[in-house]
């Protein structure tokens, strides 16, 4: 079973949106198999996205947020540190079709929850809690809540496949997501602070070679290694947006070659830092076909879509309503183009 975090330490670079479109284009090309996502952004994007969009998929994350017990991410690690258990997932994800009729009936959700960023620090004070002897590691138990559920998940019955949508910062709840992951997908802009990005997330996830004198073992990297845990692979960086700048290029253009030449280094270097098992002598150009997708720009369609919280392939060529606009045009070719990029993504993934 693989579970992938849309993960970029940058912002704005499309998380979400992947994870909206990614997700339940996936959950209708694999009917026989259950998908889960998991919004471990206290933003919530994703899940206003999937549960219907605009005011009414705030409306309905916010009934699944404001009970006593919350049915969300919230809810979820409360359950897991007060009952140090694994909970019982059903109690805390709901299937996105009774929410949302233009979504698959199996594609669930673990929601997003703005009282992440507010218990943020009791899960930072548990982690850090000093062990009694003999007594687990509280830093290790905490960050593998998510690892033990999918542990759960590919002990059980079903087929399932996780999408972990995350916040930019490396905040504790991206650190949770991080250790649930195992593989890495990186939506990236066309533009040259994605090259740094790049840096940073290896920096992030497997620290510096050497270590920093100062703070080199306080990081999560040191911290997780010292713990033999698992951090998840890059599977697939992800163009986003790049006909925005660059019209109709090569996939392989989707971003700056200063950002290509960083990925390429880092493949070079440490090829086991990547899923799949191309040589470690793979030319630039092979390594960026197996590596690299597009992600058009979504333009009219992806508004209406983002609004209504449908995916592409349910749309129309058709007026929508978006605001207090009746009478937003989305044409045809807009949608087949999107759905076609998305298409090659959701391709790459392994069900
Ligand atoms: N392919 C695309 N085509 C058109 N618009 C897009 C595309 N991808 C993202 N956007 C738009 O860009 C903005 C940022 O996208 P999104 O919220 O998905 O980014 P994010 O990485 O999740 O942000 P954050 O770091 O804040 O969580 C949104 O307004 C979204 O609608
Ligand atoms: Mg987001």
């Amino acid at each position: 079973m693989e579970a992938y975090a849309i993960w970029n330490n940058k912002g704005g670079t499309g998380k979400s949106t992947i994870t909206f479109h990614v997700a339940s284009r996936f959950a209708e090309k694999n009917p026989g198999s259950k998908v889960l996502v998991i919004d471990l952004c206290p933003q919530a994007n994703s899940s206003m996205l999937l549960l219907g969009g605009g005011a009414e998929g705030e409306m309905k994350l916010l009934e699944l947020c404001s009970s006593a017990n919350p049915r969300s991410v919230v809810g979820y690690i409360s359950d897991a540190l007060l009952n140090r258990v694994t909970p019982d997932l059903t109690k805390y994800i709901v299937q996105i079709s009774t929410h949302n009729d233009q979504m698959p009936d199996n594609l669930y959700l673990m929601a997003g929850d703005g009282n992440l960023e507010l218990m943020a620090p009791a899960i930072i004070d548990e982690a850090a809690r000093t062990p009694l002897p003999g007594l687990d590691d509280p830093w290790k138990a905490v960050h593998k809540i998510f690892t033990n559920l999918m542990s759960s998940l590919e002990s059980g019955p079903d087929s399932w496949t996780v999408f972990l949508d995350t916040n930019p910062s490396f905040s504790i709840y991206t650190e949770l997501a991080i250790c649930g992951a195992s593989r890495l997908l990186v939506p990236m802009n066309a533009d040259d602070s994605s090259r740094v990005a790049v840096k940073a997330l290896f920096a992030l996830l497997h620290g510096t070679n050497p270590p920093h004198p100062f703070f080199g073992n306080y990081t999560f990297a040191a911290k997780a290694k010292l713990r033999g845990l698992n951090v998840p692979k890059v599977h697939l960086a992800i163009g986003n947006r790049f006909t925005q700048y660059k019209g109709a290029a090569a996939a392989y253009k989707a971003f700056s070659d200063a950002t290509a030449d960083q990925l390429y280094n880092e493949f070079q270097l440490n090829p086991d830092r990547f899923t799949g098992d191309l040589h470690e002598d793979a030319g630039k150009q092979e390594f960026l076909a197996s590596y690299v997708a597009e992600l058009r720009d979504f333009n009219t369609a992806g508004v209406v879509a983002a609004h209504h919280g449908t995916p592409l392939s349910r749309m129309k060529q058709d007026y929508y309503s978006v605001h207090d606009d009746p009478d937003v045009k989305v044409n045809a070719a807009q949608i087949r183009e999107g759905l076609k990029a998305i298409d090659k993504i959701v391709a790459k993934i392994d069900p």
